[in-house]
């Protein structure tokens, strides 16, 4: 039987690893971490095709220095690290890992609309820092969610999964998206469209769940930061481009809204300073994804994708169409 060289960029759980060796030879062993990008140029070029993570920059560079490649394989939903065009134009798959990681992330979402309400994260911190005699009696004083208005941004798989989470919160449930949901939909969710403008001038907590393009670069940026309410929060699992930091760090600093909660950062891994000493902030690293049930199904539809192109069939998850020939 045939067997391909591949390259797996960073740490899968060991069940993709073995199903990918058992048709590939791995041009280089397999990493816990992420390889750095000097790493990877230096082993792409043997490969012909490539698993990646979303911190993997998958540019022309990349593409020029790999004359087998002919998919890359990414372990994520999002593919915003890869550079679509450049890969369509030279026949090279490109292919991602929707729908399993949905409920795992709307999940975080809400971990994240907790925490920074209810100040679980400085909370935390408090007990942790010393032993005390007493605790004040109104330490911590958060801000309900119960009965709140929800405002989501973005009303695709996840948007509506945190939806369906917020019924249950009885929340009053508005909506943004590019186009209008089906009405079913809308019925189902008991969410509302209304425009972005009255969005965010209505929601208690503002609720990202847009791609990364053009489109929503800095969709949130000085202008609609002052629109929120001074007591309302703005939570990102999505991308981090999609907020303009310095204009949240200063919106959070003159009190402009009362908190944020981020999974997603402009530079990631890079934070905005200041962004860290702020309080009223929860940060985590990029986790919307990772469970281990997730990444195990998602490490495996990357790797039966990355199979199926390097087989020459139609992967199951193929974003560009146009550059299969088969
Ligand atoms: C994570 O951000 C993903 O796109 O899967």
């Amino acid at each position: 039987m045939q067997r391909w060289k591949a390259l797996v960029t960073c740490g899968v759980p060991v069940s993709a690893i073995e199903m990918i060796r058992a048709r590939c030879d791995l041009v280089a062993d397999p990493v816990e971490e992420c390889l750095p990008h000097e790493s990877l140029l230096g082993h792409v070029w043997k490969a012909e095709g490539i698993l990646t993570c979303h911190s993997d920059r998958i540019d022309r560079q990349v593409m020029d220095t790999a004359p087998r490649l002919r998919v890359v394989a990414n372990y994520a939903v999002g593919y915003d690290n890869i550079d679509v065009p450049a890969a369509t134009a030279r026949g090279i798959l490109v292919c991602n890992t929707p729908g399993v990681l949905t409920e795992t992330t709307a999940d975080l979402t809400w971990a994240l609309i907790m925490a920074v309400a209810r100040r679980v994260v400085e909370s935390d911190r408090f007990i942790r820092e010393k032993d005390r005699d007493k605790w004040p009696f109104n330490c911590f004083l958060g801000t309900d969610v119960y009965g709140k208005t929800l405002g989501i941004v973005g009303m695709g798989r996840i948007g509506s999964s945190v939806a369906r989470r917020a019924q249950g919160f009885g929340m009053r449930i508005i909506y943004y998206n590019r186009k209008r949901v089906e009405p079913s939909l809308e019925r189902e969710l008991k969410a509302a469209y209304v425009n972005f403008e009255t969005l965010l001038r209505e929601a208690d907590f503002v609720t990202l769940h847009v791609p990364s393009s053009p489109d929503t670069r800095h969709l949130i940026g000085s202008p609609q930061l002052s629109m929120m309410k001074p007591t309302s929060f703005l939570i990102n699992a999505s991308r981090g481009m999609v907020v303009d930091e310095a204009a949240l760090l200063s919106a959070l600093r003159d009190g402009a809204i009362a908190g944020a909660a981020l999974d997603v950062y402009e530079n990631e891994p890079h934070l905005t300073p200041g962004l860290g000493e702020l309080p009223n902030v929860v940060l985590t690293p990029h986790i919307g994804s990772a469970t281990r049930e997730t990444r195990e199904k998602m490490a495996l539809m990357a790797a039966e994708n990355l199979l199926a192109a390097l087989e020459g069939k139609r992967p199951p998850n193929l974003v560009n169409p146009d550059a299969f020939r088969g």
